[in-house]
């Protein structure tokens, strides 16, 4: 075991010869306000939304991109209803006419903006692939007509009608969803918030802040950093995700760990319910006993009860102090032992902490063409992050921790970021693995609940599966599979199983289903930690609930949607 005055320093050596960062400050604390989105080598295919972090003022509409822009080759992807041919739609939805796009028209206004007809072949399908093509390129629509509101009222005149006329939706956000949820599978109707898109207020000594569903989360947090708040929830498609669709989701992200769950965090919704009713809960207040809790239902619903147009939520102080940390370990046990000791001498100042094992690393290097932080390779790495409001406190703190880890061995090296840039540089090796996981052309993605002892034998068994089946090959352009790689929100025994592909083959999906969810259910784990249901786990959502809590769900969706136009095919 090396000596204590040894350990860390060791951490600058590697530091000083690694280039990669610059060496001007040996301090630890790092003063700093706000962390934006990781520019990404890779960010235009991520961020499909540009100039989201500029922050406006009160009832004004924040800065957004109307929709997602169709990502290059769209037109390749295959449609899902020829991926999963046992899909039929449902013959009971009507199938859209001229006449319908002219009362949407009489609902929307004028605006060029507020409606894409290809019903009446007035939009190319060029101008629809945007909202029919999903993120992982996986999943692909036919809808001919996209609404865009720009008011609860017109969203409520909208579904009424849709429920009137048997006409089926799709409620779509940022469109960054990663099962299938926001984008249609026939010709459901895409109704696309991003129009609406305003802060309604904020209160500077609460941390109540209200705003429309399509304001981006980025450019939520901008606007509350710039009052000294954060948006308790962050997430790699920051720049693209709609609050709406995060509390359709309700979606984890990096610091779940540090501020909770939205179902803690948002104290009021507003929704329209599929006839039109439009569901005024938009409370600011932090406690109110006072019946059913009913906006819970919204948070996670996925679309499939009603469509979510504003959200108020407690926005907790944005810490003047933070530090990220990215360490290599030599196994999964160490990393264990890392996550253990940080709770115990991080404690209160803890925010982040993520797991990556080797191999996504070296999936992220080989994307991005970035370098990796540490001059060796390890098996795993951690990221961990620390915000709080004393400098030296937590620099004190912070240093006290890397002395215990490295002096036990726990960790094998590591850095410190010592700036903004270094801060993001090192978060990009955690978010970009999103990215760099489906750059050869797809991914099966795995977002899984895992008691932490035994997070990880799964994407080591499912590795050895892939070795055993020979469709798996870094360099031979012929196998589907490229790598298998596991990271995710360690502090939240949330496993993200990324299978990196260069196509999607149902011969992949064989080896990978029903097994991995056996493999959960088997540990009383979850198929769905934080990316939801959508289309992607429907069929599968018995590995998780019994069958009375599913039968709760059916009567719930029943009641909410008795005519089932919200969300069609997935969910429930
Ligand atoms: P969409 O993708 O448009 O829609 C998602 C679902 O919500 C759909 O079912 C849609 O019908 C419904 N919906 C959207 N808006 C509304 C509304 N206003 N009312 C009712 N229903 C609505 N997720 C995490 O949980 N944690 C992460 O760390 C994370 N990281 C990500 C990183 C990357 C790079 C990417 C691409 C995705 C990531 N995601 C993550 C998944 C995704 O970003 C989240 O699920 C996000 O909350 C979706 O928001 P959106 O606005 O894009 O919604
Ligand atoms: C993440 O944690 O990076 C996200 O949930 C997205 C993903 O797994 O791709
Ligand atoms: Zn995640």
């Amino acid at each position: 075991m090396p000596p204590l005055h040894r350990a860390l320093p060791a951490l600058r050596r590697l530091r000083l010869a690694n280039n990669t960062f610059q060496q001007q400050s040996s301090r630890l604390g790092l003063q700093q306000t706000s962390r934006q989105a990781v520019a990404y080598p890779l960010a235009h295919q991520i961020r499909w939304q540009q100039n989201a972090s500029r922050s406006e003022g009160e009832g004004q509409p924040t800065p957004s991109e109307p929709a997602p822009p169709a990502r290059s080759g769209s037109k390749n992807i295959k449609y899902t209803s020829e991926s999963y041919p046992q899909m039929q739609r449902d013959s009971r939805f009507k199938e859209l006419d001229k006449s319908d796009v002219e009362h949407f028209r009489s609902i929307l206004g004028s605006s060029a903006s507020a409606i894409i007809d290809g019903v009446t072949q007035e939009a190319s399908n060029e101008d629809l692939e945007g909202y029919n093509a999903d993120w992982m390129r996986k999943y692909r629509g036919h809808a001919r007509l996209v609404l865009k509101p720009e008011s609860t009222e017109q969203v409520s005149k909208i579904l009424k009608y849709c429920n009137d006329n048997m006409i089926a939706v799709n409620p779509q956000g940022g469109n960054t969803g990663l099962v299938g949820g926001s984008v249609p599978v026939f010709d459901e109707v895409v109704i696309n918030l991003a129009r609406m898109s305003k802060i309604r207020s904020f209160d500077d000594v609460s941390g109540i802040f209200v705003a429309d569903a399509g304001v981006i989360l980025e450019s939520a947090d901008s606007y509350l950093a710039e009052r000294g708040y954060i948006f308790p929830l962050d997430l790699g498609a920051k720049g693209s995700c709609q609050l709406g669709g995060n509390v359709a989701t309700n979606a984890g992200g990096l610091r779940l760990l540090r501020y909770g769950s939205l179902h803690g965090n948002i104290l009021g919704l507003e929704a329209v319910l599929p006839d039109g009713t439009v569901v005024d809960d938009l409370s600011k207040l932090r406690k109110n006993n006072t019946g059913y809790d009913l906006k819970q239902l919204f948070i996670g619903g996925e679309g499939t009860i009603g469509i979510v147009t504003a959200l108020s939520i407690i926005c907790p102080q944005r810490s003047p102090a933070v530090n990220v940390a990215y360490f290599g370990l030599q196994s999964y046990e160490k990393a264990q032992e890392a996550f253990r000791e940080a709770k115990k001498q991080l404690s209160e100042i803890l925010s982040a902490f993520e797991m990556m094992d080797g191999q996504s690393q070296n999936l992220y290097a080989r994307a991005s063409g970035a370098k990796l932080p540490l001059e060796e390779e390890y098996p795993f790495y951690c990221l961990i992050e620390t915000s709080g409001s004393n400098t030296d406190h937590d620099s004190e703190k912070l240093n006290t921790f890397l002395e215990h880890v490295m002096g036990e061995e726990i960790v094998s090296d590591g850095v410190v970021a010592q700036d903004e840039t270094q801060v993001q540089s090192l978060w990009a090796c955690r978010e970009g693995v999103s990215e760099a996981s489906q750059h050869w052309g797809g991914v099966y993605k795995y977002d899984l609940s895992i008691p932490l002892p035994q997070l990880y034998d799964l994407v080591a068994e499912a590795r050895t599966r892939f070795e055993e089946s020979g469709l798996m090959s870094k360099e031979d352009e012929g196998k589907a599979v490229l790598d298998v790689v596991g990271y995710g929100h360690m502090g939240d025994s949330n496993l993200h199983l990324n299978v990196a592909c260069r196509r999607y083959d149902k011969e992949v999906e064989k080896v990978l289903e029903p097994w991995v969810y056996e493999w959960v259910a088997e540990r009383h784990g979850s198929i769905s930690a934080e990316h939801g249901l959508g289309l992607a786990k429907k069929e599968f959502i018995g590995y998780s609930r019994s069958e009375t809590m599913v039968k709760l769900m059916k009567q719930i969706k029943d009641f909410y949607d008795p005519k089932g136009i919200m969300n069609p095919y997935k969910y429930i």
